[in-house]
């Protein structure tokens, strides 16, 4: 008899290394992988192509609401193709990242994204890409709002300290002082814009957090995968 599906939902603030942990467990454990806020990105460029003006919050709604994206979930290599357009790197950057939370503070785009979230989880509970093994899918409200009955629920959190350095590594490959003071401003931003979409630096009830200041990469993953094992072997 196969096993039942397993879907596991990851919350997290960016520079928590959310993404790549992830996509490593839901690799390793061969479940599909759903990207939310690339979702949220591709809407932004989707409406910044359109020329729609990204505070017209009826316009953005009505934009989302026809956008023909199509989410790859494989954490191998997770495609976003918009508009039949492979836009995996133009939704990474910084115009992009700038915008999004314009975006991603609209109501009626939360709502068609879960909607569609929603779609792409269930569809692995059964078949998909995982084949009915499952998904991991990750964001800033999928503990919460996409999918409160996950299986596993993960809040992957991180100090500051550590989240700068990890963002100054990645954007100006070093982390001495001044590269993290060049970060600071940009980190604190995003995270203010972020937190009037949701509230996800509190683990919600039932929510398991892992804390990733003092763990690299490989460390976090098992850290996980430990937690998935744990809860799964006991439902
Ligand atoms: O995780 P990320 O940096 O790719 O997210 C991009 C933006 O989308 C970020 O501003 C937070 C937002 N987001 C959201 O509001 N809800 C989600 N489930 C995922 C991302």
């Amino acid at each position: 008899l196969a096993a039942p599906a397993v879907v596991i939902a990851v919350d997290g603030p960016s520079g928590s290394g959310k993404s790549s942990v992830s996509r490593a467990v839901a690799a390793r454990l061969g479940l599909a992988y759903l990207d939310t806020g690339a979702m949220y990105r591709a809407a932004t460029v989707w409406c910044t192509r359109r020329g729609t003006d990204l505070s017209d919050v009826a316009a953005v709604a009505a934009d989302v609401a026809s956008m023909p994206l199509e989410m790859g979930v494989d954490p191998e290599g997770p495609g976003v193709v918009l508009d039949g357009q492979d836009v995996a790197e133009e939704i990474r950057t910084t115009a992009v990242s700038a915008t999004v939370s314009k975006v991603a503070t609209n109501l009626e785009v939360r709502a068609e994204l879960k909607r569609r979230q929603r779609e792409a989880i269930d569809a692995e509970r059964t078949g998909g890409f995982s084949g009915g093994r499952g998904v991991l899918a990750e964001g800033r409200d999928i503990t919460t709002v996409v999918a409160p009955d996950a299986d596993v629920r993960i809040l992957l959190t991180a100090s500051e300290e550590a989240r700068l350095r990890r963002r100054a590594l990645d954007v100006h490959g070093a982390a001495d002082a001044s590269a993290v003071e060049a970060t600071r401003d940009q980190v604190l931003r995003r995270d203010r814009d972020d937190s009037t979409v949701s509230q996800f630096e509190v683990a919600a009830d039932g929510v398991v957090t892992v804390d990733s200041s003092d763990l690299d990469l490989e460390q976090t993953v098992d850290a996980v995968l430990a937690v998935v094992a744990k809860v799964t072997g006991t439902r």
